[in-house]
């Protein structure tokens, strides 16, 4: 524990362990290594004394043998044996001897030290192997626990011997010179010991401590997912193998996880996301071998003559885009009304013309109206009665009868093109389009029961009392009511169409199923809000090429400010242009340091210029823009540049990517696809949406600024708060947006459309339409939605 708790002193505790285990190998080797190299030097120190001190014992043993044999031989030979006792005695006082012995012939003792008959027993094997040397020899043996050494010479000289002596001297004192040499190898050995374990702790510290604690970091690091750099390890030769190994477990992983990233991403962005390729697949599987047939009054392909030739162009219309993709994957046929000079000229015999021109994927079939059913239906009662009724946006709707005759004609006329087109067909797919075939629905399924029919309207639906103020609102439901599917963009729509019914018509409303059930016959109700085509997030563009395009786009309008903003509406009274103007000039009263920094672009696409009060407002809308224009303008700069007219998709979107902010100031609007589109052209991250809140499209895209278009000071405010914005929020908003609408976008649309009219089941044809059968329940749709 103590040992631990130490050496935690020069480690982080996490670490200890291992690092613990590696010192103490280390040391131990290190330890037992010079422990033996220590003990083998000592033990040859101590034989290499002992061999010396044995040495000189047996040569000083041999001098006092020979002096005693000197003094002893005159008195053997004259066997005086008192005085050779006497000399006997005297050598006992010699330093280390413990006895001496004279024997005369045949071994017998002549004179002995005292007490010399014991040790002599102890050593006779010594003294026998010292006497058989001629010359006089010597030996070691033990005598009580201490060495003891004999040394044997003949008395006389070795020939004619008279006799022998021997002495025996004390060699204890040889081991006893071990002893300190063994305690001082010893204690080498243990400083020695501590001295390793210190040095190898510090060695550890020193040159493996750093960089085993970088490698620690940058593996758990590499773990957590970080980019990967090189480990930090030393130069030296010893890491680099470490080093290449862990660049490459590095690589590998980083690989690994990216592609097992990607994988996961284009999973995750294939299942989320709806794509025009999704939507084909999607319909062919949902529709089976079923074709889909569409109802609008906009043709999406209208064929020109223009000097001598003959054009074909898209008219501008949400619509038209929003449909268009569901065609090209169906198959499909689209029947729509010919507005073109050269229409009739590009039809077969049956009014069909197979569109895109440059690619052709789908039928357009051609309803030809005369100028008094198109003023009749379209002018009249589309457009001055069911428009300004479906819009709360204070022009009174104006019903006559003879509008609404002509509404009836042209829904008959529509409802015969198609039921020809669908006559070869079983079960059908029809979605109608908009507020301008209210009857069609009805009309369709009276013909053909088998018929999946939904109608989307495009516009709001106002609430019961407002709608009740049309003189054939019963008609209108009833024609409704034949569908199968009533779809709005927003589920607020969809409430008021079921109070309506329920105000006005005899009916069941069935809150659970969100229907309409009509004597057994259900027409479900649901919200779909539509969007723009936005699939993939396209590259965004280098800020030379925006900058440039943004210079030229300008340009081209004389406008030449650090600021700007747009607007890009039908020139409608529904969308508040007048309003937006006003807000505008109090925006310059307000905040003038502005003036000569920010130009306003409006671009207005001219529409319905048959109806007065279109062509009122178009002259209220350019008066109102002079009019601010001579208040603000300066050399050069002017507060806002109106552009009345016609202006394709693509013209559109140089404008969409220059505009720091774009107006969508409704004063009521179904959905409004012009936010989307300028969500959806912004790929640089950049632009303020700046959105009335009573558009469809501010209860899908929060990060908008939202405003009421009648709160002049207010929209002023916020055309402020968009230009100060910091780029952080602006972009964070943006991207925000941008996300939503991916992933909400047209095709998803379609999709949720589609999916929720082929899960009715229908009435069996043996109910004859009524009655009995129930409809199923819808399956909301759980993947798309
Ligand atoms: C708006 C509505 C659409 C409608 C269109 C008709 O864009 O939101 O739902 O179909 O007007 O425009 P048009 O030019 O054909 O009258």
């Amino acid at each position: 524990m103590r040992a631990k708790f130490n050496v935690c002193l020069l480690w982080p505790a996490p670490c200890f362990d291992w690092r613990m285990r590696l010192s103490t190998r280390l040391s131990l080797s290190l330890i037992a290594g010079v422990s033996v190299v220590s003990l083998g030097l000592t033990l040859y120190q101590t034989q290499a004394e002992r061999r010396g001190l044995r040495r000189e014992l047996q040569q000083r043993a041999r001098i006092v043998a020979e002096s005693l044999e000197k003094s002893a031989a005159p008195l053997l030979q004259g066997h005086a044996i008192s005085d050779l006792q006497q000399l006997v005695i005297q050598v006992q006082n010699h330093e280390r001897l413990v006895g001496a012995a004279i024997y005369g012939q045949q071994e017998t003792p002549l004179a002995m030290t005292a007490g010399l008959e014991e040790i002599e027993a102890a050593g006779a094997g010594a003294l026998r192997r010292a006497k058989q040397a001629p010359a006089g020899g010597g030996a070691f043996f033990s005598w009580k626990g201490r060495t003891t050494y004999v040394a044997t010479l003949p008395i006389g000289g070795a020939a004619g011997s008279a006799g022998s002596l021997s002495i025996f001297l004390d060699a204890g004192y040889i081991d006893a010179q071990a002893i300190p040499l063994w305690r001082r190898a010893l204690a080498g050995i243990a400083v020695q010991t501590v001295m390793i374990v210190c040095a190898t702790l510090l060695f550890l510290r020193w040159s493996l401590r750093r960089p085993l604690a970088h490698l620690e970091k940058w593996l758990s690091d590499l773990r957590r997912g970080a980019p990967p750099e090189d480990p930090d390890l030393p130069e030296e030769a010893g890491f680099a193998p470490l080093k290449r190994e862990a660049v490459r477990l590095a690589t590998t992983l980083t690989a690994a996880r990216a592609a097992a990233e990607e994988e996961a991403r284009l999973r995750n962005a294939g299942e989320s996301l709806w794509t025009e390729e999704r939507l084909r697949v999607f319909i062919r599987t949902r529709l089976e071998a079923r074709r889909l047939f569409v109802v609008s009054n906009r043709e999406p392909y209208e064929h020109v003559r223009r000097g001598g030739a003959v054009e074909c162009s898209v008219p501008a219309s949400g619509l038209v885009t929003a449909l268009e993709p569901i065609l090209r994957a169906s198959n499909g046929t689209w029947v729509a009304q010919a507005t073109g000079n050269a229409d009739r000229e590009t039809v077969d015999d049956s009014d069909h013309v197979r569109v895109p021109p440059e690619c052709p994927q789908y039928t357009l079939r051609r309803v030809w109206l005369t100028p008094e059913e198109e003023q009749g239906f379209y002018f009249g009662f589309a457009n001055e009665g069911l428009w300004p009724l479906c819009h709360i946006a204070h022009t009174r709707p104006i019903f006559r009868s003879p509008d609404w005759e002509y509404y009836r004609i042209v829904n008959q006329r529509f409802a015969d093109a198609l039921l020809e087109e669908i006559a070869g067909e079983e079960n059908p797919v029809v979605l109608l389009q908009d507020y301008h075939f209210a009857l069609l629905p009805k009309m369709i399924k009276a013909a053909r029961p088998d018929a999946r029919v939904a109608i989307f309207w495009h516009i709001p639906w106002p609430n019961p009392e407002a709608f009740g103020i049309c003189p054939w609102q019963a008609e209108l439901l009833d024609g409704l009511l034949g569908a199968d599917l009533v779809g709005f963009h927003v589920q607020a729509h969809c409430n008021n169409f079921l109070d309506t019914v329920d105000r006005l018509m005899e009916s069941r409303i069935d809150r659970e199923r969100f229907a309409v059930n009509r004597g057994g016959r259900f027409t479900y109700v649901r919200p779909v809000p539509i969007s723009v085509p936005l699939s993939e997030e396209p590259a965004k563009p280098a800020p030379g090429e925006s900058h440039l395009e943004r210079l030229k786009t300008l340009q081209q309008v004389g406008v030449d400010v650090p600021m700007m903003g747009i607007g890009v509406d039908r020139l409608d009274y529904t969308k508040g242009i007048p309003e937006r103007f006003r807000a505008l000039e109090t925006f310059f009263e307000k905040y003038p340091r502005y003036v000569g920094q920010f130009t306003f672009v409006q671009i207005g696409a001219p529409s319905r210029t048959h109806i007065p009060r279109y062509r009122d407002l178009t002259q209220e809308v350019t008066e109102e823009a002079d009019r601010i224009n001579r208040r603000f303008r300066t050399n050069g700069w002017r507060p806002i540049v109106f552009l009345p007219r016609h202006h394709s998709h693509k013209q559109i979107q140089p404008y969409y990517r220059a505009a720091d902010l774009c107006l969508v100031t409704s004063l009521h609007d179904g959905m409004n696809l012009v936010a989307k589109e300028y969500v959806a052209a912004r790929s640089d991250g950049g632009g303020v949406l700046i959105l009335s809140r009573f558009t469809g499209a501010s209860h899908e895209l929060a990060d908008a600024l939202l405003v009421n278009p009648y709160d002049t000071e207010g929209l002023a405010d916020a055309i402020h708060r968009a230009l100060a914005m910091s780029p952080e929020e602006r972009r964070a908003r943006m991207a925000r947006m941008r996300m939503y609408v991916r992933e909400h976008n047209v095709y998803r649309w379609a999709g949720n459309l589609i999916s929720e009219l082929a899960n009715i089941r229908l009435p069996a044809p043996d109910d004859g339409g009524h009655g009995a059968a129930p409809v199923a329940e819808l399956a909301s749709l759980a993947a798309g939605r």
